[in-house]
């Protein structure tokens, strides 16, 4: 649960991005040669893990996972947790990726105990959440939580973490967390850069890796400083489960896509996929754009009742595969003509991702051009369609041509073979 006020679109966008471009070549102090040398296949990122204060090693590829907020709000309880642990392994989803398990807000009591510590709400979370934490790693997966840089978090349910950033990062390590998603409600009027970084170098002193998502909603432009703050920031309101919200995040989100980077992700939210308010071809749209937007994949349905059709665009293999390339470039809306957009980013192996969507309310024929999308000019291509599972026989020269389906979409996997 995150938002209340509506973002003014006012500021200048070009200063600020120049500002926040040189702020993200400042040095950083922080050595992460032990975390680096922990991941050899990522050592040329080596530079950016400098610039990076959390420098906690995590998030070289998007998380994946599940959040509670979008299906159940404030109704939850620890056997839900530990179901959606189950099914998030009886599915084949956790093989897939999604491994983190994430509680949103509402898990704590009003108070804290005589000492000052947050305490889980007795009546839903009567087992605590350390013997949950045990349970969900029992099972493979990583537990995530969260809190909010107020006094109170959203709901106004629990306490937040402000002024408490050290005792809470210190409680988190000591359950186990893997994962702290921190809100931006109810707060005491300073700038998020005042407050988030706060509870950054709480979790570097508490001493153990927790992916820090940093649940600001683009209020003052996070992408340009969330680097050095988090593992991730988001971007946007709260999404909701209609094809508006997820077009205008995605949208929002687009704005930044030269600021993603491994260890970093700008967020649009979490996904709404089979939560019913759109129909299966604007969910596929939602996970594509996700997807190529290396956007964080929580999952935000019930994973213990999915549909088929849900299972059928949330599992697929070579979608999920473009979101964790790890070259871990966000790919970026290269041409709109009107309602017919050209999405396309770059892969390992010299191969490029594209996107064709069309937003408009008939269908229509999108033709994705070599220059606009990154490929040599000249280029002969082998086309692979993600949502079909087909290596279309065609070699496309030049362009490559789709007809869309209304509020549709078609993805595919380029690949230069002369
Ligand atoms: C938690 O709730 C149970 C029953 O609902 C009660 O017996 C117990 O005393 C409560 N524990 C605390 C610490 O409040
Ligand atoms: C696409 O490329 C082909 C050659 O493969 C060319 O004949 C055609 O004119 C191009 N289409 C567009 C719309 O540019």
């Amino acid at each position: 649960m995150e938002s209340r006020r509506r973002k003014g679109d006012g500021l200048s966008l070009a200063s600020t991005l120049l500002m926040g471009m040189s702020c993200l070549f400042s040095a950083a102090s922080v050595d992460t040669k032990a975390a680096l040398s922990a991941n050899p296949k990522y050592h040329h990122y080596r530079e950016e893990y400098r610039r990076n204060l959390l420098a906690n090693g995590l998030g070289l590829t998007p998380p994946m996972g599940w959040n509670s907020w979008n299906y159940f709000n404030c109704k939850i309880d620890e056997e839900i947790i530990k179901q959606t642990a189950d099914a998030l392994v009886s599915t084949g989803l956790a093989k897939l990726g999604y491994e983190y398990v994430n509680i949103d807000d509402c898990w704590a009591e009003i108070a804290r105990d005589y000492k000052g510590n947050l305490v889980a709400k007795n009546s839903t979370f009567p087992s605590g959440i350390k013997a949950l934490a045990d349970y969900v790693h029992s099972k493979g997966l990583k537990l995530g939580i969260y809190s909010d840089a107020g006094y109170f978090t959203c709901s106004k349910t629990m306490p937040g973490s402000l002024g408490h950033e050290e005792q809470d990062a210190k409680t988190f390590v000591s359950w186990g967390i893997d994962y702290l998603k921190y809100d931006n409600c109810n707060e005491d009027g300073t700038k998020p850069t005042v407050r988030y970084p706060v509870m950054t170098r709480a979790l570097i002193k508490a001493g153990r890796p927790i992916f820090f998502s940093l649940c600001e909603w683009g209020d003052l432009h996070p992408a340009l400083w969330g680097a050095k703050v988090g593992n991730s920031w988001r971007t946007t309101n709260d999404i909701a489960d209609n094809w508006n919200s997820m077009v205008s995040r995605a949208d929002q989100n687009e704005v930044y896509a030269e600021l993603a980077r491994p260890g970093g992700w700008n967020d649009p939210d979490m996904l709404e996929v089979g939560n019913g308010g759109m129909t299966r071809n604007e969910y596929i749209v939602h996970f594509s754009i996700w997807s190529i937007s290396k956007a964080p994949l929580l999952l935000g349905c019930d994973i213990r009742n999915m549909a088929k059709e849900t299972m059928e665009i949330v599992s697929n293999k070579e979608v999920i595969a473009i979101n964790q390339d790890p070259v871990g470039v966000q790919a970026k809306k290269v041409r709109a003509l009107g309602d017919l957009e050209i999405w396309a980013g770059p892969l390992s192996g010299y191969r490029v991702a594209l996107l064709l969507v069309n937003r408009g309310p008939w269908h229509n024929a999108i033709t994705a051009h070599w220059d606009d999308i990154g490929i040599p000019e000249g280029s002969i291509v082998e086309a692979r369609d993600v949502w079909e599972h087909k290596t279309l026989k065609t070699r496309f020269v030049q362009n490559l041509s789709a007809t869309v389906e209304s509020h549709s979409c078609k993805m595919y996997i380029l690949k230069p073979v002369s």
